[in-house]
């Protein structure tokens, strides 16, 4: 199983929440009100993962592998809704635990491969947005904060791209649907970005006060179009590799697709 051998290497590379934040530094007036409001934020879409989870064993019944590995990292996940609510908390925001359950959400059930995907490319994503946010934010303690969350975030995806590597070789059919849930989430903008928390139905950010919240911080903190770019070139380096087919463009993406498309006709209607 990938889980035996992704656990060791979790859990050598996992940070500490007691002794690798230094809580006590963090100076809570360097902290702006819009900061407090975009890290709330943040911290409450980090507890999606409770809802992820419940999707993936669900759609997962029977892939024992991918399911365990689900527990480590549903456990970095809820760490990083705990570490941004610890800072806060020094800074003197709280949150009623009552009201938590009213964001939560059912996702409906789905492909597992698209799922799969769809949750490589949103790590991958996320890990360029906590870059931004570790440069941007106004509070030293923040910025490291952001700095251990995007390195989570980039292991996660590496942990997915494992799974999708072992889904190709067992069933090399299912190519055709993982490059195109990877193109339709490489077709992100700042104005309606692409996360397994936004592109729902309800959407996980769609239940939070401040819906626009992504935007306004992608349009602030990673302005224009071309910032995606090391987002795009670490999809299209699985994506190749997957496909055997060097992609470094998303119309290179769309070529392989078309070919692949040929080589293996969708199943015809029941
Ligand atoms: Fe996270
Ligand atoms: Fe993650």
């Amino acid at each position: 199983m990938l889980y035996d051998n992704l656990f060791i290497r979790l859990e050598r590379a996992r940070w500490q929440l007691s002794s690798d934040i230094d809580f006590d530094a963090i100076d809570p007036s360097l902290l702006t009100p819009q900061w407090r409001s975009d890290l709330r934020h943040i911290c409450l879409t980090e507890l999606s993962a409770l809802y992820a989870t419940e999707m993936f064993i669900r759609d997962f019944y029977a892939d024992i592998d991918f399911c365990s590995f689900i527990s480590i990292w549903f456990y970095e996940e809820m760490k990083h809704h705990l570490v941004l609510r610890k800072y806060l908390e020094r800074c003197g925001e709280h949150f009623e635990e009552a009201e938590l359950p009213s964001l939560r959400l059912t996702f409906a059930p789905g492909p597992a491969i698209e799922t799969l995907t769809m949750h490589f490319c949103g790590e991958q994503r996320l890990a360029h947005w906590y870059t931004a946010f570790s440069h941007e934010a106004p509070e030293p303690v923040l910025r490291h904060v952001f700095k251990t969350l995007a390195a989570d975030e980039l292991r996660h995806a590496a942990c997915y791209a494992k799974y999708l590597r072992r889904a190709v070789t067992n069933k090399p059919d299912c190519l055709r649907d993982i490059l195109k849930m990877a193109l339709w989430m490489i077709r992100s903008t700042n104005d309606a970005p692409k996360h397994p928390t936004t592109v729902t139905d309800p959407s996980v950010v769609g239940q939070l006060e401040d819906p626009e919240y992504i935007t306004r911080m992608l349009n602030w903190y990673l302005p224009g179009r071309d910032h995606e770019r090391p987002v795009q070139r670490r999809i299209l380096a699985l994506m190749s590799e997957l496909s055997g087919d060097e992609m470094e463009t998303p119309r290179d993406l769309l070529r392989v697709i078309r070919v692949v498309e040929q080589r293996t006709p969708a199943p015809a209607a029941a």
